[in-house]
């Protein structure tokens, strides 16, 4: 298989988010490296993947995770080397899937040597990060990480002066008032483009620039380089994809696609807490309520869906009170809440319920953009809440009963974390050899939720359009394009209910529901009566018009 000469490939594409740490060991070491995602490529195929994300691998102390940069052009020894990464993109490409890696714009980490440089007094590189005698400054910026930082400032006692810093205090900004820093900064991206990777999920983008009474965020200049990035992407490296990480309300986050000229994607963050609110509340309308508020986007561009990801389910964009909503419903143990958000796997946040867990993949896979799926929720992978800070939803991807879950051969002791082993969740009962034995397993039924999605392109090029019910439990959707409508109805709550849709316009049509291939009574003029199990949800093929003495005998 070759991959197809398409710019426009990432709009029908699954994306799969994996920690190669946590992936798979291939020397026994203890932690997952390049070589071992390499050996599981046959499964990200078999499963439906079209576009990897890797998680950091660059030289790193790995204070956070590897978005702690000490070498942007080195790969973190336990990972592998640079050449392990040519052939997984490689081998990646050669079975027609793509591969996309972070790239970490705003910060380094305080080990880089740009940052060990610029600190020394006199230093050339001093400019290269935000230096000041006044921890003052800025001071209409919030602190994210407000678990451990109390500062956007830290004192460095070898400069004798505050750098800035948005996350960590061992992750210092760079400095993008200074062109060395931009050109810099450009020549990664190409580095790594270079080497045959699709494209970046662009970290942290809304913070790379500073001014005075501003919050720092979503600056013009953050626009006007960042459509610098996406010139440098157009004019040398076709078929690659910009992903943003803006964590933003819908009106700040369709600014980072421009006017098509800035990045190719971004996170929908808006929509995703909003999915978990409708399924406690039992009712469609956060979700109708935040896609309607969500402008356009230009039509070179797409959203990126995810359920859940690497850091906490972040509650920021959200009102207070819909965050206290959250904490309640989602949160019972203090320890489950991170900073903004809660550092929860999707299959405990959700109760472990089989219904809902199908019902939020049928949202994930119909909503308005490409998903982007989190490594070991496709078999429901739980978390360990006692492991210090978003560790508890990175332990290692649980492959089969073996020892330590498959994953390595390593002692258990040298494992970069324990693996679940809890009463439910446990890799000795929860493992992707276990439920791709088990046809009715969760991970053969998102697999097959994926291959329904992947033959039916309108779910990631068509419109949307939100039907309005009377019932307000029930959230119904159209999603159009030119030769295909499918109509999606989900029930967000845990009981029976009936919903009454108009239809009308597609009279004469017949609704096939998409995964028994089955016929539902023609559509008239009147209201179209459907009724609902708990959390059930319809995929709905609306045929084409077809004469109905053809079909009165299906
Ligand atoms: C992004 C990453 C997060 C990291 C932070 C700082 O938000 O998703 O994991 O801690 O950037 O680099």
């Amino acid at each position: 298989m070759v991959l197809t000469d398409d710019p426009q490939w990432f709009k029908h594409a699954i994306f799969y988010e994996v920690l190669i740490r946590g992936f798979h060991d291939s020397d026994d070491n203890g932690t997952g490296d390049l070589r071992g995602l390499l050996d599981k490529l046959d499964y990200l195929q078999w499963l439906g993947i079209d576009c990897l994300w890797l998680l950091p691998f660059f030289a790193s102390p790995l204070r956070d995770g590897g978005y702690d940069i000490a070498d942007f052009s080195a790969v973190l020894p336990e990972y592998g080397t640079v050449d392990d990464l040519a052939a997984l993109v490689e081998a990646a490409h050669a079975r027609g899937m793509r591969v996309i890696a972070d790239l970490v714009m705003n910060h380094t980490s305080d080990q880089h040597e740009w940052f060990q440089e610029s600190r020394q007094p006199g230093s050339a590189k001093r400019d290269w990060y935000v230096w000041s005698d006044d921890n003052e400054r800025y001071s209409d910026a919030r602190i994210i990480f407000i678990d451990t930082e109390t500062s956007n400032w830290t004192w460095d006692p070898v400069a004798a002066q505050y750098y800035w810093h948005r996350f960590f205090s061992h992750q210092p900004d760079l400095n993008y008032d200074n062109p060395e820093v931009q050109e810099a900064m450009l020549d990664v991206v190409r580095f790594w483009l270079d080497l045959g990777l699709d494209g970046y999920r662009m970290d942290a983008l809304p913070y790379l620039f500073e001014r005075e009474g501003t919050n720092c965020e979503n600056l013009p200049e953050t626009h006007e380089y960042i459509r610098r990035v996406r010139k440098v992407v157009d004019d040398e490296f076709p078929n690659r994809v910009l992903l943003a990480e803006a964590n933003q309300w819908p009106d700040d986050v369709v600014d980072y696609f421009g006017a098509g000229d800035e990045c190719h994607m971004a996170f929908h963050f808006p929509v995703m807490p909003r999915m978990f609110m409708a399924v406690r509340r039992e009712e469609a309308m956060p979700i109708v309520e935040i896609l309607e508020a969500t402008p356009q986007i230009p039509d070179n561009c797409q959203w990126g869906i995810f359920l859940r990801n690497h850091d906490e389910l972040t509650l920021e964009m959200v009102t207070d009170e819909e965050r206290d909503y959250m904490y309640t419903e989602y949160a019972a143990d203090p320890r489950m809440v991170s900073n903004v958000g809660i550092r929860r796997r999707l299959a405990p946040l959700l109760d472990n319920n089989r219904s809902i867990i199908e019902l939020f993949h049928a949202l994930l896979f119909s909503l308005p953009g490409s998903p982007v799926m989190y490594y070991g929720d496709e078999i429901g992978m739980g978390d360990n809440i006692y492991l210090g800070d978003r560790d508890g939803v990175r332990t290692p991807m649980q492959w089969s009963i073996d020892r330590n879950a498959g994953f390595s051969r390593a002692e258990f002791a040298e494992l970069y974390l324990p693996p679940i082993m809890d009463q439910v969740y446990s890799y000795q009962a929860l493992n992707v050899e276990a439920q791709q034995r088990s046809p009715n397993s969760t991970l053969h039924w998102v697999r097959e939720l994926i291959h329904m999605r992947k033959r039916h392109p309108v779910f990631g090029m068509g419109a949307f359009e939100a039907l309005r019910p009377a019932n307000n439990r029930v959230l119904a959707f159209l999603r159009e394009s030119e030769d295909d409508t499918v109509l999606v109805v989900a029930n967000m709550a845990g009981s029976a209910q009936y919903v009454e849709l108009d239809l009308s316009r597609f009279a004469g049509r017949y609704p096939i529901e998409m995964l028994g291939n089955t016929y539902f009574p023609r559509i008239g003029d009147l209201p179209y009566l459907l009724t609902m199990g708990p959390h059930g949800f319809y995929w709905f093929q609306i045929s084409a018009l077809i004469d109905a003495t053809q079909t009165s005998e299906r």
